[in-house]
């Protein structure tokens, strides 16, 4: 899997070299390459905004740094198909299928947006072009300064679901939004509670049953536990 993150923000991506992700950059699971979206900005200012059309608070990313940034580097890969990520507040809301099926793709693009978001001629351009996907994309209904944690939040899920990533894959069977919740497609369920050694810490005690090594009784206190946090945290049987 090949990814293009470009940023006015190049440090921010520092951390992708530490744990997990860093182990699959060192081992080619997947390749990032980080752009400066002020190598494309023309002047001696490398100025990457503007005021907004009609008016208003705030400064809007003006198209043309975009435009060759992205088109560099889609013109440096040889997917057939090139994914635009472009982070947003007003985007889908990120969920653990969508990871899941951007794990799948040959070629993510993520375009971190700064101050009120980039020029929609943009989005409309690359949406237009038959070999681009261009999705709009969110991590939360709240609003952050820039899509650059956005981003890294995005990677982080999904890398970790990349073949050869996690040490142990079944760590992703149980996890929680892995599995549907029962009766309800959209909807998955939170992981149950886990307990290492030692058996009481701080006068609490392990639950009994995981003591027990009876692995049917384990399953069974374990996934109505799941059920009952997903009831309390969700609502219902998952959101
Ligand atoms: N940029 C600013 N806020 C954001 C959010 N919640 N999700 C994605 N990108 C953003």
């Amino acid at each position: 899997m090949q990814i293009d993150v470009i940023t006015i923000f190049p440090a921010y991506f520092e951390p992708l070299k530490l744990s997990l992700i860093g182990k699959a950059l060192e081992k080619q699971i997947v390749e990032i390459a980080i752009h400066d979206l002020r190598d494309q900005a023309p002047g001696v200012h490398k100025s990457v905004d503007d005021t907004p059309y009609g008016g208003g608070a705030g400064m809007v990313m003006s198209p043309e740094p975009w435009g060759a940034a992205i088109d560099q580097v889609i013109d440096s890969r040889d997917a057939q198909i090139h994914d635009l990520v472009v982070l947003t507040p007003a985007g889908q809301k990120l969920n653990q299928s969508m990871a899941q099926e951007m794990a799948g793709l040959s070629h993510l693009i993520f375009a971190c947006g700064r101050y009120e978001g980039i020029d929609h001629r943009v989005t409309d351009y690359y949406q237009a072009q038959p070999h681009v996907r261009v999705r709009e994309l969110s991590i939360g209904d709240y609003v952050l300064n820039g899509g650059e944690v956005a981003t890294l939040v995005t990677l982080e899920a999904i890398i970790r679901l990349l073949p050869g990533v996690l040490g142990n894959p079944d760590s992703l069977v149980e996890e929680s939004h892995s599995i549907p919740a029962p009766g309800d497609e959209e909807s998955h369920m939170l992981e149950y509670p886990n307990y290492t050694k030692p058996a009481v810490w701080r006068g609490l005690s392990v639950p009994e049953v995981l003591l027990s090594g009876n692995h049917a009784l384990i399953k069974g206190w374990r996934s109505k536990i799941a059920r009952e946090r997903t009831q309390k945290i969700l609502g219902q049987t998952g959101e």
